[in-house]
């Protein structure tokens, strides 16, 4: 396996591993096939890594639609957002457009504009799909980030982007290669309910299929690596043929300011 060099995610997105990465490259094998990342979100470990060869995927169409845009043509992106400003009218009317009509690089534009301008830079829309982080008050964020949206589009040239549900990775995986499962955490409170898990669209029943998943590919030859929130219902499921250690996060992406702070994590194997 040979890496490329190397470019920064672009996308601020809620789960984000930057801190993380340490750890991770600590439980990457040293040689693998194809890299495989069927959670993408803003690809922290997979910009880390830089493989050779990967597949990248996401559930969130609009994420993927942005992915693709900033690879097939980073020039229209760049050339939306240079023209964009920093300035609170603008970004309502921005966010209120029914982008998902929109071309793929007006839709990337939108992504990255509303990510760099809006609160915290998180991505959270209503059940409607509505885009709904208010505006964020920085004095300078960088809204155009030529350099690097150009150094990411070099790095997705050979990568295939796919809408695709974490499951379908099984088909794909091949002895030798190796996974990283970044999935939506199991939430952390005590309090939260069962309703709140499948809220999200992504129950304790994902959670488990997940897992049996990462057994099968174990088997067959694949390396897999999973991150989850260090909650007992994760170290129940992962209790059984696999290792887990706990690692401490960074988290600064949380509406909640009391619940920034130090968080701890499961990394599985
Ligand atoms: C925790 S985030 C990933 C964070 C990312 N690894 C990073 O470093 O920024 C989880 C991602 O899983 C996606 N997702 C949710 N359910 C999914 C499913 N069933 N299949 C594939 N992706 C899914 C979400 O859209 C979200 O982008």
């Amino acid at each position: 396996m040979s890496r490329l060099n190397p470019a920064k995610p672009f996308l601020k997105w809620a789960g984000g591993k930057r801190q993380l990465l340490p750890f991770l490259r600590e439980h990457l094998p040293v040689e693998f096939g194809t890299y495989h990342e069927p959670f993408i979100g803003g690809g922290a470990l997979f910009f880390d890594t830089a493989p050779e060869q990967a597949v990248i995927a996401d559930y969130n169409l609009r994420l993927v639609r942005t992915y693709r845009a900033v690879r097939d043509n980073p020039d229209a992106v760049i050339e939306r957002l240079k023209n964009y400003p920093n300035d609170k009218e603008f970004f309502l009317a921005l966010r209120a457009q029914d982008i998902d009509c929109a071309s793929d690089d007006e839709l990337a534009a939108w992504m990255i504009y509303l990510n760099r301008t809006g609160f915290n830079g998180l991505y959270r829309v209503n059940r409607k799909g509505g885009f709904n982080v208010p505006f964020g008050r920085y004095k300078n964020p960088k809204i155009c980030d030529a350099d690097n949206l150009y150094g990411v589009a070099k790095r997705l040239e050979s990568v295939e982007i796919l809408h695709a549900d974490f499951r379908s990775v099984e088909d794909r995986a091949r002895p030798g290669d190796f996974v990283y499962f970044d999935p939506p955490y199991v939430p952390a409170s005590n309090t939260a309910s069962f309703t709140a898990y499948t809220k999200n669209g992504f129950g304790l029943d994902d959670q488990a299929e997940l897992r049996d998943l990462a057994r099968r590919l174990k088997d067959k030859g694949v390396a897999v690596l999973l991150s989850n929130s260090s909650v007992p219902e994760v170290h129940a499921l992962y209790a059984e043929g696999f290792e887990t250690i706990e690692i401490f996060a960074n988290r600064a992406i949380n509406c909640n300011a009391a619940k920034r702070g130090k968080v701890a994590e499961a990394l599985i194997w």
